[in-house]
């Protein structure tokens, strides 16, 4: 088939590498006519793992395109995918000037009959909108222009695996042409067994929403168990184990730390907020996942100011700056966030990520960046983990721990074993398990 894509952000690049992939004939198109440059040379503007090498795959074949004259990407194509992106806006709508701008580029551009479907995540109701802008930008070709929703489920770091073998293909859509469409679109992936669940276009656009605010709660109610570990002197990571083992609950999306960020969570739980409350219903909790996730940083700050006293002139090193593990990104990651919080309250951050420091760098400039976690630990008093990266399971904690002003962590993704903390002599406070306090520490090392 010939595909068009509009956007070539995280979703519409790992859009475009995996359906040229699966055999189509792919061509994208962005504003951003650097980015288009980049891309014909084969180079990812971000890391993904096994991005760049499929997009130098499908480029090198043929079958993958990218113009920035979106005319190019339009003219031909059966079906072409909106991928650009919805911001937040201050009042926490999603800010949709870009889906409606794309939709009426498709629109001017289209030559015949042509499924335009949503793949960026929008409110629900947002399909109805994008109808009106195509008719009245071509009402010629209103009966040849349908709209579709097929929102995405790939996760940072594993996105090119979830879009090649993802849990389930959700389409929604108001004819049986545009459903036979989107099975021809993913045909090889139908074949090798995954579900396409066929919805009507609000179902889908909601379904999306549901799915990420409903992890995201799952997060803040493990994180607000957290809180009432801590005062009761239970260990939240049992807890979760435990409930993890109710094949009702599963132990996914269990874990307590810092909270979510990135570009999704925060954003869309805020968007169903505000689309339910204009919709006539006010959803009530969605807010308060929200409030706990914010809670999340006090928390680690709380934990920080018991073990140093006063931060100014305390130097604190964070490791880990991207909003999770496997990607640079730190778009609201909570580790920027912790950092913003300490350098407001006086302290020296200094921090360190195996990819994420250049995009922390141009958020937050006051950072001072190491080029390791022992680099960071040098001089500091005291360390917190942010982001569980693999290499800092590995640490050398009694080196780590020698370099520092005061041995002590935090542990913001609850990753050590407190044994191997008190071994190596630190004061170690995690989410919500019972702390090693300097005074618990040095008692232990006496003999
Ligand atoms: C999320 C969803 O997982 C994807 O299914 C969805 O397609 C995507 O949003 C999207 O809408 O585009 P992503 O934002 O890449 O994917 O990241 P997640 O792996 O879901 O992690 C989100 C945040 O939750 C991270 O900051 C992570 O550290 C945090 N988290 C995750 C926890 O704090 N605890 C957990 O138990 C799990």
């Amino acid at each position: 088939m010939q595909i068009g894509v509009i956007g070539t952000g995280h979703v519409g690049l790992v859009t475009c590498v995996s359906l040229a992939h699966l055999g189509h004939d792919v061509c994208g198109t962005d504003s951003d006519a650097d980015k288009i440059a980049q891309l014909q040379d084969g180079m990812s503007p971000f890391f993904e793992p096994d991005l760049e090498g499929m997009l130098q795959e499908g480029l090198s074949c043929g079958r993958l395109h990218f113009v920035s004259h979106p005319a190019e990407a339009i003219r031909e194509a059966d079906v072409v995918f909106i991928s650009v992106g919805t911001p937040p806006r201050a009042s926490g709508d999603a800010n949709l000037v870009a889906v409606e701008a794309a939709g009426r580029t498709v629109a001017r551009h289209a030559t015949g009959r042509c499924l335009v479907v949503e793949k960026s995540t929008v409110p629900t109701g947002t399909a109805h909108r994008l109808r009106r802008a195509l008719r009245r930008e071509r009402p010629d070709l209103a009966l040849e222009l349908e709209v579709a929703s097929n929102p995405e489920f790939l996760s940072e770091g594993n996105a090119i695996k979830n879009a090649l073998e993802p849990d389930r293909i959700l389409v929604g859509a108001e004819s049986e042409w545009a459903h036979q469409v989107m099975r021809s679109v993913y045909a090889p992936i139908i074949a090798s067994g995954c579900e396409i669940v066929e919805t009507d276009i609000a179902t889908a656009e909601l379904a999306k929403h549901a799915s990420n605010a409903f992890l995201a709660l799952r997060i803040s109610f493990v994180n607000a168990l957290a809180r009432l570990c801590e005062r009761t002197g239970a260990d939240v990571l049992a807890v979760s184990d435990v409930m993890g083992k109710d094949p009702r609950i599963g132990r996914h999306f269990l874990s307590a730390g810092l909270g979510y960020g990135g570009s999704c969570f925060p954003k869309d739980l805020i968007a169903l907020k505000r689309i339910s409350s204009q919709l006539g219903y006010e959803f009530p909790f969605l807010a308060e996942v929200a409030r706990v996730n914010d809670e999340t940083i006090e928390a680690a700050l709380e934990k920080i100011r018991d073990a140093l006293w006063n931060m100014e002139g305390k130097r604190i090193a964070l490791l880990g700056l991207s909003f999770k593990p496997g990607t640079d990104d730190v778009r609201f990651a909570p580790a920027l966030s912790l950092a913003r919080r300490l350098l407001e309250e006086g302290a020296q951050v200094v921090g360190y990520d195996p990819m994420g420091m250049a995009n922390a760098r141009q958020d937050v400039p006051e950072i001072e960046t190491a080029s390791d976690s022992y680099d960071a630990a040098e001089g500091a008093h005291c360390v917190v983990l942010c982001t569980e990266w693999d290499e800092f399971l590995n640490l050398d904690l009694e080196k780590l721990g020698r370099l520092m002003a005061h041995p002590i962590m935090i542990d913001g993704r609850n990753v050590f074993d407190s044994d191997a903390m008190r071994a190596a002599g630190f004061a170690y406070y995690a989410a919500g398990r019972p702390p090693i306090t300097e005074e618990d520490a040095s008692a232990r090392s006496q003999p």
